[in-house]
């Protein structure tokens, strides 16, 4: 149904290509009047000629009717490419709205960006919310996971709607108020960053299967989809066994043996890791998957190294039953790992940004409609319920023992994968993290010591406070620094 005749819609938003054009159809599904516009009229038009009877929207064919046609305090989606075309929107919207209006940016934005577009929408009195939304298309259309950020008094207002519109689990809304300012897209950040290690350690056990076992995709399919019965089991884990099974209708081979195999960023996963650099929390998983995507494109060097020597035996794994296990366990501790990281980066964030995050609602929320969806989102939640300020989610004890009860597989796959030279920078990167972050005593030791001998940076004792210096070049005393 179009309304044009003096009725005002509940919420608007600006920016029509698909995301927007399906966010606006699932909030129309919900009962809720929508303001529609885009830049260009046509798909505003063609939004209401396919879709308009899946409820009521108001269309506006400039910015200006557009938010001339919403109750106040008004609330504005703003779904456009992040970065200069959100503050394109964003400057033309502001001349338009008044004082305790909404606007929301639902884009990919990079968390500092929205951080400065707070700070200058609330100067003029506006709340400004910078919200993550994952699941992408077919989410935004059936039910996301949504991130809001933000103040608490917009979540006020725009929670009930966000809420409504999210994927459910148990009935429990995949929508919370993440915490205040830039909170929402940082977490956004931090989801994209672990999407990209669960997705390379996904491939590494794909690799590791088809060359340990010799086997075809369509086999190492239907593994993946038995693991999917099981732990293992997320969205990524069964789109990977059907995208395993998949024929590539041109030629009759399996369709991921046609796929170029450089894969491609826009740069959340590279965020993450430059976001976690400056925090000093050793996302390694995340690290090493965003640089294999790196690697993988990088074609000259790709060119120059495809001669160098391998010196490996051909590979023929003896007990295939047993190499799967292995794989899967492997699989399942890396992913421990790699989530860890990441809820430690978000809690480093929350407390350098006074967010106060909640870690716990975080995995609720990613529990249905996101990309990284999976049934252990559950027992993180659990973690955090039990103890909200845990440092080390992997030192829980339920996943301790998890971790522990895979261990002697990890390290086997590992090693088989050195000694047969199939790269797994991520299963390996993380299992060193787990073996640094339990080990009792560290080479960082000497480091401290070269540091100090070369620099006089200083070091610290293990057997008496206060901070110390050896005079390398001279008599070698020590001195209290
Ligand atoms: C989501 C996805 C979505 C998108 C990213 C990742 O949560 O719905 O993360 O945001 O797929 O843009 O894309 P890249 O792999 O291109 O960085």
């Amino acid at each position: 149904m179009v309304e044009q005749d003096g009725v005002k819609a509940q919420i608007g938003v600006t920016g029509l290509a698909v995301m927007g054009r399906n966010l606006a159809r699932n909030l129309a599904r919900h009962g809720y009047r929508v303001a529609l516009h885009n830049r260009s009229w046509e798909k505003t038009a063609s939004l209401v000629a396919e879709h308009g009877d899946e409820g009521t929207f108001v269309p506006g064919r400039t910015m200006a009717d557009f938010v001339a046609s919403l109750e106040r305090p008004r609330t504005v989606v703003v779904m456009v490419k992040a970065g200069a075309a959100t503050d394109a929107v964003i400057d033309e919207l502001v001349e338009l709205l008044e004082p305790g209006d909404i606007v929301v940016d639902a884009g990919n934005a990079h968390f500092p960006d929205t951080a400065r577009r707070e700070q200058a929408l609330s100067a003029r009195g506006l709340h400004f919310v910078g919200t993550g939304v994952s699941g992408g298309e077919e989410g935004a259309l059936n039910g996301p996971s949504i991130m809001p950020g933000g103040t608490p008094e917009s979540y006020r207002t725009l929670g009930p709607m966000l809420e409504a519109i999210s994927a459910k689990v148990d009935g429990v809304p995949c929508c919370t108020h993440v915490g205040p300012g830039a909170a929402g897209h940082f977490v956004k950040m931090v989801h994209n960053g672990i999407e990209y290690a669960d997705m390379q350690l996904i491939a590494e056990a794909y690799d590791l299967l088809r060359q340990g076992l010799g086997a075809d995709a369509a086999r190492i399919a239907g593994i993946f989809a038995d693991w999917n019965t099981g732990d293992l089991e997320s969205y990524l884990i069964e789109i990977t066994a059907d995208v395993l099974a998949h024929t590539d209708p041109v030629t009759g081979a399996a369709f991921v043996d046609v796929v170029l195999d450089q894969a491609e960023q826009k740069g959340t996963g590279r965020w993450t890791v430059q976001a976690a650099l400056d925090l000093g929390v050793p996302v390694t998983g995340i690290a090493e998957a965003t640089f294999a995507r790196g690697l993988s494109g990088s074609v000259p060097q790709r060119a120059a190294g495809a001669g160098l020597p391998a010196d490996v035996e051909p590979w023929a794994v003896a007990d295939a039953e047993a190499f799967v296990a292995d794989v899967r366990a492997a699989l399942y501790a890396s992913k421990v790992v790699a989530y860890s990281q990441g809820f430690e980066q978000i809690a480093a964030g929350s407390a350098q940004f006074g967010w106060g995050i909640d870690r716990g609602a975080m995995a609720r929320i990613w529990r249905g409609g996101c990309i990284i969806r999976a049934k252990f989102l559950d027992r993180i939640t659990q973690a955090y319920a039990q103890d909200p300020e845990l440092p080390l989610l992997i030192a829980d004890p339920y996943f301790a023992r998890v971790v522990g009860d895979g261990l002697a597989a990890w390290r086997r796959v590992v090693a088989a994968a050195v000694t047969h030279g199939v790269p797994t920078p991520a299963f390996s990167s993380s299992l060193a993290y787990y073996d640094g972050v339990r080990a009792p005593r560290l080479p960082a030791a000497l480091i401290q010591a070269q540091r100090d001998f070369f620099g006089a940076h200083t070091y610290r004792r293990t057997d008496r406070d206060g901070v110390f210096h050896t005079d390398w070049s001279g008599d070698r005393a020590e001195r209290q620094a």
